[in-house]
């Protein structure tokens, strides 16, 4: 019997077809049951000491894990590596002025070298800094500073299954109230977009206007954090009122302009293996940042990269702002969303950008903090599919709405960050049957304990044991 047109139409709705297709393939080996447990326990229970060739699906970041296009690849070959003035620069930064809109742009390897030129200029002891979320670089480098990082996203964000477009906003209410209450310690307040800590959800244009509104009332300058901007003006086109006639770059700028200026790790929306930037409007502040990048980085034409790097960015950025790349990537997210809360994990809600977050407390209820459950959760999706992931209770100060005050929290959550034009509709099903055995096992697992760590990001260090009683 034949298909039906609505059966056609239906299907031709929901296959998320891949806007590209595969040139090159590198292949993957899934290690047996026994060899799992044995890797995992080399690898002392933490995801980030496991070797990349011992996993079949790797969702530990979106970050410099995406695949370029043979358009990236060619232009590597069009580099131009001299190391003052090269033209590959000139193609990068008329690249990066029309995706951002600023007029001097700086580069740097990625991006953290940005923030850290971005804080030593900005920011000094004793400062609080106000974001709708630091990435755990920004917050170690605001830090590094001595001074303290502050995160106004709304409570909404531990409501894991309360669906809201913009989760990713600032709390204007708490916004006011730490500006009213710590006003002059203020350097700086960081947009960050999307907002890749608080479940990759975006940020509306209604909230940034508003943010600046009140950054203006405070004379405080505005930064955008903006790896994932393209995602994040997506979002903006599809969710709110207004903008659905617009393109993505057209939206980008607009957010932008919101702004002194602008930091992007390129790892991410400009599908990229590695570079990043710092862009914006002052040229005063751009030739203090080139001082310090000749000091940390390398020469302002070039920035710690080959200058080939700059090409793949230059192409990278336009291709990032594509519909139909971007209709695909969060398409393919949305549906590993999906089907990992068919498998029984919470899921936060709507599905975001980088990948998809889901509540660790929810899968493992019987495991105190101190047993650390996200670390059982990443053993688990290792031992049982070689499915990398990562986890973190992330400590946090926000500031109450009411009276000001700094208040630390945590927020939990475990991360499968999809990369960038890599894996196929059929590895997301994969994770989701891998996630299927994890939910079954979940309460048999004792739980984990430290063995080691170190004070700055010492996630990255950890060594686990699992519980023996
Ligand atoms: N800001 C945000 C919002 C990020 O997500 C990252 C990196 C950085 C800054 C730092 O950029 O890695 O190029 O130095 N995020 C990666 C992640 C590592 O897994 O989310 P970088």
């Amino acid at each position: 019997m034949s298909q039906t047109p609505e059966f056609a139409e239906a299907l031709l709705a929901k296959t998320h077809a891949e806007p590209y297709r595969t040139k090159t393939i590198e292949r993957l080996r899934l290690p047996s049951r026994a060899e799992r447990e044995k890797i995992l326990e080399q690898a002392h229970y933490s995801p980030v000491h496991l070797k990349s060739e011992d996993v079949f699906i790797d969702l530990i970041t979106d970050s410099g894990t995406g695949a370029m296009s043979d358009a990236q690849w060619a232009g590597l070959m069009r580099g131009d590596e001299a190391y003052m003035g090269s033209r590959s620069f000139f193609t990068f930064e008329k690249a990066v002025q029309e995706a951002v809109g600023y007029k001097h742009v700086i580069p740097t390897h990625q991006g953290r070298a940005a923030e850290n030129i971005i804080m030593e200029l900005m920011v000094k002891p004793g400062d609080i800094v106000l974001s709708n979320t630091h990435f755990d670089t920004t917050r170690a480098h605001v830090e590094n500073r001595k001074a303290t990082p502050v995160d106004l996203m709304s409570d909404a964000l531990w409501r894991f299954s309360e669906p809201q477009a913009f989760k990713g906003n600032f709390d204007l209410a708490k916004l006011e109230a730490a500006l009213t209450r710590h006003g002059s310690r203020v350097p700086m307040i960081i947009i960050t977009v999307l907002n890749n800590f608080a479940c990759s959800s975006p940020v509306s244009l209604e909230n940034i206007r508003a943010v600046s509104q009140l950054a203006k009332r405070f004379n405080v300058p505005v930064f955008f954090d903006a790896c994932r901007f393209a995602e994040n003006a997506y979002f903006i086109k599809k969710l709110e009122p207004g903008y659905a006639d617009k393109s993505v770059a057209e939206i980008a700028r607009e957010v932008f302009s919101y702004g002194k200026g602008c930091w992007m790790s390129a790892k991410k929306d400009a599908l990229v293996n590695i570079g990043g930037f710092i862009a914006t409007e002052d040229e005063a502040f751009a030739g203090r940042c080139k001082e310090r990048l000749v000091l940390y980085e390398g020469f302002y034409t070039y920035g710690g990269l080959a200058r080939r790097d700059l090409e793949a960015v230059a192409i990278g950025l336009k291709e990032g702002v594509s519909e139909d790349h971007l209709a695909h990537r969060t398409d393919q997210v949305r549906y590993l969303g999906e089907l990992l809360e068919q498998a029984g994990l919470v899921v936060s809600k709507p599905v975001g950008g980088s990948g998809v977050f889901v509540d660790v407390e929810a899968l493992y209820p019987h495991l105190t903090q101190d047993k650390f459950p996200g670390v059982a959760l990443c053993a688990d999706f290792y031992l049982e599919g070689a499915v990398r992931l990562g986890a973190a209770p992330f400590e946090l100060h926000s500031v109450s709405a009411e009276t000001g005050d700094i208040v630390d929290r945590v927020f939990q959550f475990a991360r499968f960050a999809v990369p960038r034009r890599v894996y196929s509709k059929s590895h997301m099903e994969y994770v989701a049957g891998v996630a299927g055995r994890v939910v079954e096992n979940a309460s048999k697992n004792r739980g984990y304990s430290l063995v080691e760590h170190t004070e700055v990001l010492g996630h990255f260090f950890a060594k686990f044991r699992p519980v023996s009683t």
